[in-house]
């Protein structure tokens, strides 16, 4: 899953890194931990992961994406043209995408789901 996100070549010499850091930080007990605080970047701090898997799931974000990826659910985060690079742009793309999905939610909430998808596919610290 993090290999795949280095996809993009024009991305290689961050995502490089940003492997190397999230490979040396990769502890099987804090990835059984999926709502650790200290593994988000500071723009998505205090987020609950829980919470936001659960809207991730509830408003079924995947199902569209896969629809347009070929039936997978996660290549929508591993694509070779990521539109998404750094926190900002994961909150602001979470945040319109639950928008196209007519549903209001809290900015905490779209932050808890922003979290979800870092802890899941993005990593970013
Ligand atoms: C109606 C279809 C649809 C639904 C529902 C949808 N998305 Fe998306 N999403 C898209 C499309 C299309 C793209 C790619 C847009 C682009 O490339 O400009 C995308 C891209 C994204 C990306 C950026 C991927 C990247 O390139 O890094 C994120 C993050 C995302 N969606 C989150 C969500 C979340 C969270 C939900 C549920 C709340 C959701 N999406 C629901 C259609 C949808």
């Amino acid at each position: 899953m993090i290999r795949s996100i280095c996809g993009a070549p024009r991305a290689l010499g961050k995502c490089g890194l940003a492997t190397v850091m999230a490979l040396a930080a990769w502890h099987p007990a804090q990835a059984a931990d999926t709502a650790a605080p200290h593994a988000l970047p500071p723009l998505l701090a205090g987020a609950n992961v829980a919470q936001g898997q659960k809207f991730y799931t509830d408003l079924k974000c995947a199902a569209c994406h896969a629809e347009r990826m070929m039936g997978s659910t996660s290549a929508m985060y591993t694509r070779p043209d990521l539109k998404v690079h750094n926190p900002k742009q994961l909150l602001a793309f979470t945040q319109m995408c639950v928008t196209q999905l007519n549903h209001d939610l809290f900015p905490e909430e779209v932050k808890d789901i922003a979290a979800y998808l870092n802890q899941t596919y993005y990593k970013f610290k």
